[in-house]
């Protein structure tokens, strides 16, 4: 194993960008920032030094940080931010996870451009479990940007590529698309990675399909689609093999979104470009899946397993010592200084939470009182029709810091609900610390007599966030066996600023090796 060593200098650099020119917050003065490459076992040490006049921290995510949560990078959750003109190390072992996970600023809403690709080889000299080994590989990033045309909350001005929104968009030239060069016959490994603020999407090749074969940097069943899938905060790598008449192809992602909110329909498009052909020949567009498509979308998650050989098995939690059932909830609190009294906000079993002014690992380290509550609730206070007729009664919420204790080493199952209070919609939900198994979906109410008889304890997907359909429920499981304090939340930005988060302390275990370490001496302080 090697030690891999970076710096980061989160610059604010003059870009144009979407035919304007105007200042973003980058790392190292690129957009998307640098991917960091390691390989499974080696040592990662990310120096972040903080030249912008912003507060900032930076989340590894999807990395399991063992016992190791100073790294992880939640501003108020794990660390203080990196104020201007300060550094940080982030020092993290990479164990036993291997895959395209990534990065990004965990404060405000950073992340929109401070982010990258986090690339984990297996260990040297070890092939990737594929039939056949790519002849290359490369990274795309799925963003969308900004919402400065004073569009509704869920829109962008666009979606991009690589911060690219390709040649489609108006005023784009060549240096605004992203072309990925191919050779005739030759197989590629295509890196996924839904950077976006708020939208979930779908993605196809024109004239190409894909073969999926790891998501969230866990190894899946091989299968083949023409469009795939994926969330915000999720990775999806596929193998393309570039066998088509040469020429040049788009790749598109533009939304799914089934909810009755407003669909942001922008398609970003870059280009597959095999060498030789012209680059003035118009690209075919793929068939992307339309915005609600509902079906297309459950019938492609059906198809997501874990590849559960020897070699990487499955551990899926057989029993569980402890069930927990969370509502995802829309609402609205009253609001002196806005325009109608109400302010709109979100909440997990009603209870929305309050970004504490210290980090809750420090407080929970080092006993520090009165930072948080561990009371957050097993299930809703009162029980309803989740999913009936939209709920306009009862849109309040408690506010808090909020907390649950897991024991070290328990089986945990947590079921997140939908609601259709203001709102049915989907949430991408974020667990940091642990991959978990999603053993079940379904639309609807979770009915706890009959639907854990249908969960998947085999083959389920291992990821770290895994999407809540619209209106409907998802269950999965974990093993405790990371202690610290482990930030869960809806991968929407939108919606975690609303509040729709919350966090797990997860108890030491018996003696030093099952306990949480001891901080670094460069963990910034509030
Ligand atoms: Cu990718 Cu808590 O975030």
């Amino acid at each position: 194993a090697a030690v891999k060593k970076y710096q980061f200098d989160v610059v604010v650099k003059n870009v144009s960008r979407l035919c304007h020119a105007k200042p973003i917050v980058t790392v190292n003065g690129r957009y998307p920032g640098p991917t960091v490459h390691a390989r499974e076992g080696d040592r990662v040490i990310i120096n972040v030094t903080n030249h912008a006049q912003y507060n900032m921290s930076i989340h590894w995510h999807g990395v399991k940080q063992l016992r190791n949560g100073w790294a992880d990078g939640p501003a108020y959750i794990t660390q203080c931010p990196i104020q201007s003109g300060k550094s940080y190390s982030y020092d993290f072992n990479i164990t036993g996870q291997r895959g395209t996970l990534w990065w990004h600023a965990h404060i405000l809403w950073l992340r929109a451009t401070v982010h990258g690709a986090l690339v984990i080889m297996p260990p040297l000299g070890v092939p990737y479990p594929f039939p056949n080994q790519p002849h290359g590989e490369a990274e795309l990033s799925i963003e969308n940007q900004g919402n400065t045309l004073g569009l509704p909350p869920n829109m962008s001005d666009a979606h991009t590529i690589n911060g690219k929104p390709g040649p489609l968009f108006p005023c784009s030239q060549d240096k605004h698309t992203y072309a990925l060069d191919v050779e005739w016959g030759k197989t590629y490994l295509l890196r996924i990675i839904n950077a976006a603020l708020n939208d979930e999407l779908f993605f196809a090749i024109a004239g190409h399909n894909m073969t999926v074969v790891e998501i969230d940097a866990v190894y899946c069943k091989p299968f083949t689609t023409d469009a795939l899938l994926i969330a915000p905060g999720q990775t999806t790598n596929v193998i393309v093999r570039a066998n088509r008449a040469p020429g040049r192809y788009f790749m598109a992602t533009r939304p799914f979104m089934d909810a009755p909110v407003p669909v942001d329909n922008k398609t970003a498009t870059s280009i597959l470009q095999y060498k030789g052909v012209p680059t003035t020949i118009l690209p075919l567009l793929p068939r992307l899946p339309t915005p609600n498509d509902t079906d297309f979308a459950g019938a492609y998650l059906d198809k997501l397993r874990s590849l559960n050989t020897p070699q990487f098995p499955a551990n899926v939690p057989l029993t569980v010592d402890r069930r927990l059932f969370y509502t995802i909830g829309l609402g609205m609190n009253p609001c002196a200084s806005c325009v109608n009294g109400t302010r709109l906000t979100a909440s997990l079993n009603n209870i929305t939470f309050v970004m504490p002014t210290i980090g809750l690992l420090q407080a929970h380290y080092f006993g520090i009182k009165g930072v948080f509550r561990l009371d957050f609730p097993d299930k809703p206070v009162t029980a309803f029709n989740y999913t009936g007729a939209p709920l306009t009664a009862n849109l309040g919420t408690s506010k808090g810091t909020r907390l649950s204790k897991v024991a070290f080493n328990s089986t945990v199952e947590l079921v997140l609900q939908d609601t259709n209070l203001l709102t049915v919609e989907s949430h991408p939900f974020h667990l940091h610390g642990y991959n978990f198994f999603v053993v079940g979906r379904g639309i609807g109410n979770f009915d706890p007599a009959k639907d854990p008889a249908k969960f998947n304890l085999v083959d389920p997907p291992e990821r770290n966030t895994v999407g809540v359909p619209t209106g409907g429920w998802t269950a999965i499981r974990f093993r405790a066996d990371n202690p610290g304090v482990w930030f869960m939340h809806c991968h929407l930005e939108l919606h975690t600023t609303w509040g729709l988060k919350m966090a797990f302390v997860v108890d030491n275990g018996d003696g030093p090796e099952q306990s949480v370490l001891p901080p670094p001496k460069d963990l910034p302080l509030c």
